[in-house]
């Protein structure tokens, strides 16, 4: 019998318990076993639960009882609704929505063909369509044809324009050009008060240049191509002499011909993109998404000369530059694969690359000791990892998802859940990566955190460009999709993300613009209206220790919960690195955040490692004490890493993860390990 210390038994509470009666159970059956294909759907799985539908799916009484272990476990005090909402509830969603409601055209497909490096469940793909989004402000031949812009004359505050006269430019206008022609603008800085303006270019189009004349001018000097052709600007800052603050822009449209001939566009040879060393399984399907890229902006096609022996080559089902290899080595050693790009326009013009691959034995991945899940859940506790957007078509995805699988009991969506992937026009949703993150937890028996809901980045460009009277709609509709679609899947929510500056305050964003600060109460009472049992949390960065954002934090916490937000914790983030040394501060804000009732998690813990003064060992002990503030305070729910492995940390060079690029055991796993276990 499984207890639970919830007042209402929810399907996201037996989720968790779920999980955590599992990692119990795997920590005394199945440890130190690798994970074979037999192991993951018997030993490590309680339920072949592989064929039922991503989305609506709750792990059942059934289940729970099949997957626990004789005696009671608890559940780790995940508490959703522990403040109640006591102000008004936010009027409904109407039945007419701003945007597109996501609807069949949507709904991604099951994979059949040999594309992906997954076996034990299914992975979908969304239906093929290129997206592309452009702006609603992009320039037209009309914005050309309206003629040269006025210069945007900037100055410090307090500035006495009337003494002193604006940097200029003389004889600068709107140019046209055929593509594949020479563009020569020349810039000559005045000021009629004397002295030599500065300038630079505010950007400048890939393979231009902005050349220094040695006589007070510089020459813009640039070949555009195919993919250049339509109306774009260039700019270019003037800076006066005495008052480097006092300035002038000065835009200028830029019209770029596509000539009769075609032929009269210079034609570079096509490369073939750069492809990370990897390291993988004997025996595990090996995906390479491979890629040309051409300046000339045409699509090269990929030949792979030296595939190895039973390889599948097919087209990429959308994009027409990527060529899929699979293939299932047999044998530890290094395979070496020859790819060639070819020139879409002239096949003579290619560009190779030899992408190599090291194949390990099954038990070289074997790692020592026990496995952290099951280490976690003897304690009630949850150890996780952000998981890595479309793993599945990554060379190593068997073994990235099978040791995922084997070490957490809770998985966050590193980027499958971001609006602008999800998204990314209005009316049109990529659901695909984010089902197969459920799919993996599904299999894994791993609870599911939601990340983000609202956040200033990873925006698509539909939404950072909607006119500030629509954005409060947008918010709620996006946090109703999302809910809608996974609330039954996903435990637990970062509904705002990073609301807090840097210097303290609020921080600047298109939903404080059009909201002011109540963006973040609405967001969270959405939130609520659209999955009453997520667990509903506030994610941000460098709050841990003492910041000057730690001073807006609290009284941002107490004035929510005074209006009866439906805040259920705090999500701190903690990309940190192997010199940190603020743990009193971790302890102190971690107890104020629980003397409010909150929960706390530790959504995107990783260390990095920036010079030679510190190496593993002390990135080691940095894992263990933050793991250690946490275990000692009761609040403290969960310590989720921001990814695994090295190989594909967002920090990369830093090597801020448990397990290095080539899924080996760092000294990090094992004081993870050391300390779970204490
Ligand atoms: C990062 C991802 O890891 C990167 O892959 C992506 O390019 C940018 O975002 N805080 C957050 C996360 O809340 O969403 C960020 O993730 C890391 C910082």
């Amino acid at each position: 019998m499984i207890l639970f210390p919830f007042t209402k038994v929810n399907p996201i509470a037996l989720a968790i318990a779920a999980a955590l009666a599992l990692s119990a159970c795997g920590g005394s059956s199945n440890n130190n076993t690798e994970l074979s294909d037999t192991a993951a759907s018997g030993g490590d799985r309680p339920t072949d639960n592989t064929n039922v539908p991503v989305t609506g799916t709750t792990v059942s009484d059934d289940d729970q009882t099949d997957s626990s272990p004789d005696d009671d476990v608890s559940g780790p005090g995940i508490n959703p609704q522990n403040t109640p909402t006591t102000a008004d509830p936010l009027a409904p969603l109407g039945a007419s929505t701003l945007t597109e409601p996501p609807g069949p055209d949507d709904e991604p497909t099951t994979i059949t063909r040999p594309v992906t490096s997954i076996s034990r469940y299914f992975i979908v793909e969304d239906p093929a369509r290129r997206i592309e989004p452009v702006s609603r402000f992009a320039l037209t031949i009309d914005d050309f044809n309206a003629g040269t812009p006025e210069p945007i004359i900037t100055a410090p505050e307090g500035f006495d324009i009337g003494t002193n006269a604006a940097p200029y430019f003389e004889g600068i206008s709107n140019r046209e050009v055929f593509a594949g022609q020479t563009l020569e603008v020349l810039y000559r800085p005045l000021d009629d008060d004397g002295g030599l303006p500065g300038m630079f270019p505010n950007e400048l189009p890939e393979s231009a240049q902005f050349v220094d004349n040695r006589d007070g001018t510089k020459t813009f000097r640039w070949v555009p191509l195919q993919g250049d052709i339509g109306v774009t600007s260039f700019t270019v800052t003037a800076v006066d002499s005495e008052a480097p603050l006092y300035r002038s822009e000065q835009t200028i449209l830029l019209h770029i011909i596509e000539p009769d001939d075609l032929s009269s566009i210079p034609n570079f040879p096509p490369v073939v993109n750069e492809v990370l060393p990897h390291t993988v399984r004997v025996g595990d399907p090996v995906v390479f998404d491979l890629k040309g890229s051409d300046r000339n902006s045409t699509y090269p096609s990929v030949e792979i000369l030296s595939a190895p022996p039973g390889s599948t080559i097919s087209p990429h089902y959308i994009y027409e530059d990527i060529t899929v290899l699979h293939f299932v080595p047999t044998e530890p050693g290094v395979i070496n694969i020859d790819v060639v790009a070819r020139d879409a326009d002239d096949p003579s013009l290619t560009g190779s690359r030899t992408v190599s691959v090291s194949v390990e034995a099954r038990e070289d991945f074997v790692l020592p000791g026990q496995r952290l899940r099951a280490l976690a859940g003897a304690r009630n506790f949850l150890i996780g990892f952000a998981s890595l957007q479309g793993f599945y078509h990554r060379p190593d995805g068997a073994l990235y998802s099978d040791l995922a699988g084997l070490e957490f009991n809770i998985v966050s969506t590193e980027n499958a859940m971001k609006w602008d992937f999800i998204n990314p026009e209005p009316g049109t949703y990529r659901w695909a990566d984010a089902d197969n993150t459920i799919a993996f937890a599904q299999h894994f028996n791993q609870v599911v955190h939601g990340h983000p809901m609202i956040w200033h980045r990873q925006l698509p460009l539909w939404v950072r460009e909607s006119p500030q009277e629509e954005l409060e709609t947008h918010m709620r509709e996006f946090i109703d999709r999302l809910a809608t679609r996974y609330g039954d899947d996903v435990a637990i929510w970062d509904v705002v993300n990073e609301p807090i500056s840097d210097e303290g305050g609020f921080r600047d964003s298109i939903w404080m613009n059009a909201m002011g600060e109540d963006y973040i109460d609405i967001a969270f009472r959405q939130a609520r209206q659209s999955d009453p049992d997520g667990v509903l949390l506030l994610n941000e960065y460098d709050i841990a220790w003492d910041t000057p954002k730690t001073e807006t934090l609290f009284p941002l916490l107490e004035s929510l919960q005074a209006k009866g937000t439906p805040i259920d914790g705090v999500g701190f983030q903690m990309h940190i690195s192997s010199e940190f040394n603020d743990y009193d501060e971790v302890e102190r804000n971690f107890q104020r955040v629980a003397d409010m009732g909150l929960d706390i998690y530790i959504t995107e813990l990783d260390v990095a490692i920036w010079n030679n003064n510190t190496g593993f060992e002390e990135q080691a002990q940095v894992y263990e004490r933050v793991l250690d503030i946490c275990l000692n305070q009761p609040a403290c729910k969960a310590l989720q890493l921001w990814g695994y492995t090295d190989q594909y940390s967002w920090r990369r060079p830093q090597t801020p993860l448990m397990l290095d690029a080539t899924y080996k055991v760092k000294p990090a796993y094992l004081a993870l390990q050391r300390r779970l276990g204490n």
